[in-house]
């Protein structure tokens, strides 16, 4: 069998082709070998340096890194964290894991419809907003989905603070009225400190508007219901969800709360559903057909082959505005890793930075650097088929044309002698094209990120599921803010001429 390290050197023994000539020489074959289609979505790769060669050389690393074996013990519930020593489960939130994780995900599924239609039937008296306070996966993931979902029919005014500068909130504080404000506290372990001194600050401001209980307006979304209730919410009011479901995949628990209460409890049930539409297709597709893996042969051999750093991803679609932040969570904070799993240095490149924005609105301001720039950066686009909007068709023919000639500018690019007005072309791009953005299309959408960066995090032989890099910075902000750390000199006159100390 091939080791992994006689496949990496296969791939460095690789020579890519140029873009024009691989779509050019059996345009057929390859729209059959690089488009895929699953949950109504099309993702195509037609327009990557992704070949047979290529295929066969990352197949190779993929057979040798277990692939096969990584995937079951995703799905079965095994120890898929080994540094945490736990599963990663957030499969089953969507019926899709060992038997027993999922009966448990569906019975605190059931805890949180309960929730959702004693609020609508007004339980809490006559709410209207609803404040969301949480922070990274506690807060990326339902912001999400509210802003991508509920344009038109949100049942209720949502807002997601996540920052603590105070601007945040008191930006929340101006929109909503106490009396009619319910505040949904997110936080798997329950112990973040911007999370907590925004709820503070969110009690204070029920009190003095003379809201009558205030604590009876907090529900808490959290893996840590004992500190969520030594925090003061009251046992009844606390959504559990699974220690083994991670932060930033936890949007399908009731950290989802938010859209499952303004979006209706069927259009939640529809986004579980689209996303274990996708879990079936990665437990079962193999190799190249599956295209979760596919796209992360693509992403290694930008990474590790091409020397890119970087991967851009433009949503050409308003209400996905918020998918490039969300991704560059999931996607930094689960692989951005220098070790192995066995605690050997990593050697080569681990996650990409994610970034990227909008699109149109993208093309006047960074696309300058994706085709003239020195750096080869892989791009993404997503656009959907129908549009959001009733204004005249020219707004959406207009929109997706922009977004496919893009892809097309910067693989063709343009000669020139004049160097300023040179394109070099031969610039890759991947293509997502959803039918619609609903609730199924975009867990299946979501789902595919998670497993794409699963299958990355197999191919490096990486564990994408802790992130231990965030906890040296919580605790020096903890120990400069009291003061218990002795810092550098340069750090401590910064401080000392931030706040005056
Ligand atoms: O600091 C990083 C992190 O732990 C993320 O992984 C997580 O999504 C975020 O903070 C919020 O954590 P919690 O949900 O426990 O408040």
């Amino acid at each position: 069998m091939t080791t992994a390290s006689e496949a990496w050197k296969a791939l460095t023994a690789w020579q890519p082709q140029k873009l024009a000539d691989l779509v050019a020489h059996d345009p057929e074959a390859r729209l059959q070998s690089l488009v895929r289609n699953v949950a109504d979505i099309r993702f195509d790769f037609a327009k990557t340096h992704l070949d047979g060669a290529a295929i066969d050389a990352m197949q190779g690393l993929a057979t040798a890194q277990d692939f096969a074996g990584r995937r079951k013990t995703l799905f079965s519930g095994g120890i898929a964290n080994p540094t945490e020593d736990r599963a990663a489960e957030h499969s089953a939130e969507r019926g899709e894991g060992a038997s027993d994780s999922v009966r448990r995900a569906q019975a605190l599924h059931h805890r949180m419809r309960m929730l959702v239609d004693a609020i609508e039937a007004g339980a809490f008296g006559e709410i209207r907003h609803l404040l969301h306070i949480g922070i990274g996966g506690s807060a990326l993931g339902p912001d999400l989905l509210v802003d991508a979902l509920g344009r038109h029919n949100s049942r209720y005014d949502v807002a997601v603070v996540s920052n603590v500068d105070g601007a945040a909130l008191s930006e929340a504080f101006a929109k909503f009225s106490p009396e009619h404000t319910l505040v949904a506290v997110a936080s798997k372990t329950f112990t973040t400190t911007e999370t907590l001194l925004n709820a503070e600050s969110v009690l204070q401001w029920l009190d003095e508007a003379g809201v009558a209980d205030p604590a009876g307006r907090f529900i808490a979304l959290t893996a840590n219901p004992d500190k969520a209730m030594e925090w003061g919410v009251d046992e009844t009011r606390i959504l559990p969800f699974s220690e083994t479901v991670g932060g930033r995949y936890s949007l399908w628990s009731s950290i989802g709360f938010p859209a499952a209460l303004a979006l209706g409890w069927d259009a939640f049930a529809e986004l579980l559903e689209g996303a274990a539409e996708m879990d079936r297709h990665f437990r079962l597709a193999d190799g190249a057909d599956n295209v979760c893996l596919l796209a992360a042969f693509v992403d290694q051999l930008y990474a590790n082959r091409l020397g890119c750093q970087t991967r851009a991803v433009f949503a050409y679609d308003e209400r996905l505005r918020l998918l490039p932040d969300y991704l560059q969570q999931l996607e930094m904070e689960s692989n951005g890793k220098a070790v192995t799993l066995d605690g050997a240095p990593l050697g080569r490149a681990s996650a990409s930075i994610t970034w990227g924005g909008v699109g149109t609105d993208a093309q006047h301001a960074v696309f300058q650097l994706l085709h003239q720039g020195t750096h080869l950066t892989p791009v993404e686009f997503i656009v959907a088929r129908e549009p959001d909007h009733v204004l005249d068709a020219a707004h959406h023919e207009t929109l997706v044309a922009n977004c496919i000639a893009q892809g097309a500018a910067l693989m063709a690019g343009r000669a020139s002698d004049d160097g300023a007005r040179n394109y070099p072309g031969d610039r890759p791009s991947t293509t997502i094209l959803l039918d619609q953005v609903s609730p199924h299309t975009l867990g299946a959408l979501i789902a595919f990120y998670e497993h794409r960066t699963f299958a990355n995090a197999v191919l490096l032989g990486i564990n994408p599921f802790d992130q231990f890099g965030v906890e040296l910075g919580k605790e020096m902000a903890k120990g400069l803010a009291e003061g218990t750390i002795d810092f550098d000199q340069a750090t401590q006159a910064l401080m000392d001429a931030a706040l005056g100390g």
